[in-house]
Protein backbone atom coordinates (compact mmCIF):
# COMPACT_ATOMS: atom_id res chain seq x y z
CA UNK A 1 0.00 0.00 0.00
CA UNK A 2 1.81 3.24 -0.63
CA UNK A 3 1.84 6.18 1.69
CA UNK A 4 2.12 9.88 1.11
CA UNK A 5 2.63 12.44 3.50
CA UNK A 6 0.87 15.79 3.62
CA UNK A 7 2.11 19.18 4.95
CA UNK A 8 -0.08 21.24 6.57
CA UNK A 9 0.82 24.41 8.65
CA UNK A 10 -1.32 26.34 10.87
CA UNK A 11 -0.93 30.14 10.69
CA UNK A 12 -2.89 32.94 13.07
CA UNK A 13 -2.31 35.27 15.98
CA UNK A 14 -1.05 34.03 19.42
CA UNK A 15 -4.17 32.93 21.09
CA UNK A 16 -6.30 32.41 18.45
CA UNK A 17 -6.83 28.90 19.18
CA UNK A 18 -4.43 26.98 16.81
CA UNK A 19 -3.17 24.66 19.18
CA UNK A 20 -6.62 23.72 20.60
CA UNK A 21 -7.80 22.85 16.74
CA UNK A 22 -4.68 20.39 16.46
CA UNK A 23 -5.41 18.94 19.78
CA UNK A 24 -8.82 18.69 19.15
CA UNK A 25 -8.08 17.14 15.56
CA UNK A 26 -5.68 14.53 16.70
CA UNK A 27 -6.52 13.51 20.08
CA UNK A 28 -10.04 15.22 20.84
CA UNK A 29 -8.95 16.64 23.86
CA UNK A 30 -9.07 20.23 24.33
CA UNK A 31 -7.66 22.78 27.44
CA UNK A 32 -9.15 25.57 29.03
CA UNK A 33 -6.23 26.67 30.43
CA UNK A 34 -3.74 28.83 27.60
CA UNK A 35 -0.20 27.83 27.13
CA UNK A 36 1.49 29.88 24.42
CA UNK A 37 3.57 27.68 21.92
CA UNK A 38 7.18 27.61 22.11
CA UNK A 39 8.31 27.50 18.53
CA UNK A 40 6.79 24.64 16.97
CA UNK A 41 5.08 21.74 17.76
CA UNK A 42 4.41 18.97 15.16
CA UNK A 43 1.74 15.98 14.95
CA UNK A 44 0.86 13.27 12.55
CA UNK A 45 -2.59 11.82 11.98
CA UNK A 46 -3.05 8.71 9.70
CA UNK A 47 -6.02 9.10 7.23
CA UNK A 48 -6.33 6.52 4.64
CA UNK A 49 -8.41 6.41 1.10
CA UNK A 50 -9.06 3.81 -0.87
CA UNK A 51 -5.73 1.66 -1.02
CA UNK A 52 -3.36 4.83 0.13
CA UNK A 53 -2.27 5.30 3.50
CA UNK A 54 -1.79 9.16 4.06
CA UNK A 55 0.18 11.12 7.31
CA UNK A 56 -1.07 14.51 7.30
CA UNK A 57 1.67 16.23 9.62
CA UNK A 58 0.42 19.38 10.77
CA UNK A 59 2.41 21.95 12.21
CA UNK A 60 1.27 24.77 14.98
CA UNK A 61 3.59 27.62 15.25
CA UNK A 62 3.44 29.73 17.64
CA UNK A 63 1.66 33.00 17.10
CA UNK A 64 5.02 35.06 17.83
CA UNK A 65 6.79 33.26 15.60
CA UNK A 66 5.62 35.87 12.44
CA UNK A 67 8.29 38.05 14.11
CA UNK A 68 10.89 36.15 14.13
CA UNK A 69 10.14 35.50 10.32
CA UNK A 70 9.83 31.98 9.60
CA UNK A 71 12.29 30.66 7.11
CA UNK A 72 11.64 30.03 3.49
CA UNK A 73 12.94 26.60 3.25
CA UNK A 74 10.44 26.02 5.50
CA UNK A 75 7.35 27.71 4.31
CA UNK A 76 8.25 25.77 0.62
CA UNK A 77 7.68 22.17 1.86
CA UNK A 78 4.41 23.09 3.40
CA UNK A 79 1.47 21.37 0.86
CA UNK A 80 -1.17 23.55 2.80
CA UNK A 81 -2.19 26.73 5.63
CA UNK A 82 -4.98 26.92 7.92
CA UNK A 83 -5.04 30.36 8.51
CA UNK A 84 -6.79 30.76 11.98
CA UNK A 85 -8.73 33.96 13.49
CA UNK A 86 -10.62 34.47 16.82
CA UNK A 87 -14.56 35.07 15.86
CA UNK A 88 -13.97 37.77 19.05
CA UNK A 89 -11.51 39.57 17.84
CA UNK A 90 -11.17 41.80 14.92
CA UNK A 91 -7.43 42.20 15.34
CA UNK A 92 -6.68 38.68 14.44
CA UNK A 93 -9.08 38.64 11.51
CA UNK A 94 -7.41 41.73 10.10
CA UNK A 95 -4.07 40.13 10.61
CA UNK A 96 -4.95 36.79 8.42
CA UNK A 97 -3.67 39.24 5.10
CA UNK A 98 -0.59 39.45 6.42
CA UNK A 99 -0.29 35.09 7.88
CA UNK A 100 -1.70 34.57 4.08
CA UNK A 101 0.87 37.06 1.73
CA UNK A 102 3.92 35.88 3.86
CA UNK A 103 2.92 32.53 2.87
CA UNK A 104 2.26 33.67 -0.89
CA UNK A 105 5.65 35.55 -0.66
CA UNK A 106 7.63 32.20 0.09
CA UNK A 107 5.51 29.79 -1.18
CA UNK A 108 3.63 29.79 -4.38
CA UNK A 109 1.80 26.27 -4.69
CA UNK A 110 -0.25 25.38 -1.83
CA UNK A 111 -4.20 25.33 -1.00
CA UNK A 112 -5.42 26.98 1.90
CA UNK A 113 -8.49 26.99 4.24
CA UNK A 114 -9.81 29.97 6.58
CA UNK A 115 -10.72 28.91 10.06
CA UNK A 116 -13.07 31.73 12.30
CA UNK A 117 -12.31 29.85 16.04
CA UNK A 118 -14.43 30.40 18.88
CA UNK A 119 -17.14 29.80 17.42
CA UNK A 120 -19.62 29.08 20.57
CA UNK A 121 -18.69 32.17 22.22
CA UNK A 122 -22.01 33.35 20.59
CA UNK A 123 -22.20 36.43 22.47
CA UNK A 124 -18.86 38.02 21.93
CA UNK A 125 -18.70 36.97 17.86
CA UNK A 126 -17.78 40.30 16.04
CA UNK A 127 -16.69 38.73 13.34
CA UNK A 128 -19.37 37.31 11.06
CA UNK A 129 -19.52 34.82 8.21
CA UNK A 130 -20.05 37.70 5.57
CA UNK A 131 -17.25 39.60 6.98
CA UNK A 132 -15.39 36.97 5.52
CA UNK A 133 -16.85 35.84 2.61
CA UNK A 134 -17.40 39.69 1.75
CA UNK A 135 -14.04 40.10 2.15
CA UNK A 136 -11.48 40.80 -1.07
CA UNK A 137 -8.56 39.29 0.35
CA UNK A 138 -9.77 35.95 0.42
CA UNK A 139 -11.20 35.26 -2.62
CA UNK A 140 -12.90 31.97 -3.42
CA UNK A 141 -11.05 30.89 -0.01
CA UNK A 142 -13.38 28.10 1.77
CA UNK A 143 -14.22 29.73 5.01
CA UNK A 144 -14.94 27.08 8.29
CA UNK A 145 -16.63 28.19 11.76
CA UNK A 146 -15.35 26.29 14.13
CA UNK A 147 -14.91 25.16 17.83
CA UNK A 148 -11.76 23.48 18.97
CA UNK A 149 -13.65 23.62 22.65
CA UNK A 150 -17.06 22.27 21.61
CA UNK A 151 -15.34 20.41 18.16
CA UNK A 152 -17.51 22.14 16.14
CA UNK A 153 -16.43 21.76 12.19
CA UNK A 154 -12.68 20.63 13.34
CA UNK A 155 -12.34 17.88 11.52
CA UNK A 156 -14.17 19.21 8.23
CA UNK A 157 -11.79 22.18 8.15
CA UNK A 158 -8.81 19.84 8.44
CA UNK A 159 -10.33 17.47 5.97
CA UNK A 160 -11.40 19.43 3.18
CA UNK A 161 -8.19 20.97 3.59
CA UNK A 162 -6.44 17.92 2.69
CA UNK A 163 -9.41 16.63 -0.34
CA UNK A 164 -8.29 20.26 -1.65
CA UNK A 165 -4.22 19.38 -1.42
CA UNK A 166 -4.70 15.47 -2.80
CA UNK A 167 -6.59 16.56 -5.45
CA UNK A 168 -3.75 19.24 -6.26
CA UNK A 169 -1.22 16.72 -6.22
CA UNK A 170 -3.75 14.26 -8.38
CA UNK A 171 -3.60 17.18 -11.27
CA UNK A 172 -0.09 18.02 -10.64
CA UNK A 173 0.85 14.39 -11.60
CA UNK A 174 2.49 13.47 -7.61
CA UNK A 175 -0.47 10.95 -6.93
CA UNK A 176 -0.97 7.99 -9.93
CA UNK A 177 -4.72 7.81 -10.73
CA UNK A 178 -4.95 4.12 -9.91
CA UNK A 179 -4.24 5.27 -5.97
CA UNK A 180 -8.00 6.68 -6.32
CA UNK A 181 -9.70 7.00 -9.28
CA UNK A 182 -13.03 8.67 -7.35
CA UNK A 183 -11.08 11.69 -6.17
CA UNK A 184 -14.10 13.94 -6.53
CA UNK A 185 -15.84 11.74 -4.17
CA UNK A 186 -13.75 10.11 -1.98
CA UNK A 187 -13.99 10.13 1.88
CA UNK A 188 -11.26 9.56 4.31
CA UNK A 189 -11.26 7.14 6.91
CA UNK A 190 -9.41 7.36 10.12
CA UNK A 191 -6.51 4.72 10.39
CA UNK A 192 -6.82 2.91 13.91
CA UNK A 193 -2.86 4.18 15.20
CA UNK A 194 -4.26 7.38 13.87
CA UNK A 195 -2.21 9.54 16.05
CA UNK A 196 1.67 9.68 16.41
CA UNK A 197 3.18 12.02 18.98
CA UNK A 198 6.56 13.51 17.07
CA UNK A 199 9.26 15.37 18.33
CA UNK A 200 9.27 18.83 18.14
CA UNK A 201 9.80 20.18 14.83
CA UNK A 202 10.59 16.50 12.97
CA UNK A 203 8.14 16.97 10.49
CA UNK A 204 9.79 19.50 8.01
P1 LIG B 1 -0.13 30.55 20.54
O1 LIG B 1 0.52 29.24 20.85
O2 LIG B 1 0.25 31.61 21.49
O3 LIG B 1 0.10 31.00 19.12
O4 LIG B 1 -1.75 30.36 20.73
P2 LIG B 1 -2.75 29.38 19.98
O5 LIG B 1 -3.27 30.05 18.77
O6 LIG B 1 -2.13 28.04 19.78
O7 LIG B 1 -3.98 29.30 21.00
P3 LIG B 1 -4.37 28.12 22.03
O8 LIG B 1 -4.83 26.91 21.30
O9 LIG B 1 -3.26 27.94 22.99
O10 LIG B 1 -5.68 28.75 22.73
C1 LIG B 1 -5.64 29.99 23.40
C2 LIG B 1 -6.79 30.06 24.41
O11 LIG B 1 -8.04 30.03 23.73
C3 LIG B 1 -6.81 28.87 25.39
O12 LIG B 1 -7.20 29.38 26.66
C4 LIG B 1 -7.88 27.96 24.83
O13 LIG B 1 -8.52 27.19 25.84
C5 LIG B 1 -8.85 28.97 24.22
N1 LIG B 1 -9.59 28.40 23.09
C6 LIG B 1 -9.09 27.76 22.02
N2 LIG B 1 -10.07 27.37 21.18
C7 LIG B 1 -11.22 27.78 21.74
C8 LIG B 1 -12.62 27.68 21.34
O14 LIG B 1 -12.99 27.11 20.30
N3 LIG B 1 -13.52 28.25 22.17
C9 LIG B 1 -13.18 28.89 23.32
N4 LIG B 1 -14.15 29.41 24.07
N5 LIG B 1 -11.89 29.00 23.73
C10 LIG B 1 -10.94 28.45 22.94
Amino acid sequence: MTSKHIKILLLGNSAVGKTSLLMRYTKNEFQNNYISTSGYDCISKKLKIKNMNIVLQITDISGQERFKSISQQFYNKVDGFIFVFDVTNNESFQEINNWLTDAQDKNSNFDYVIVGNKIDLKDSIIIKREDVTNSNIFGNAKYFETSAKNNINVKEAFEELTKMILKRLKREGSIADDEFNTVDTFSLSHSNHNSINEKKGSCF
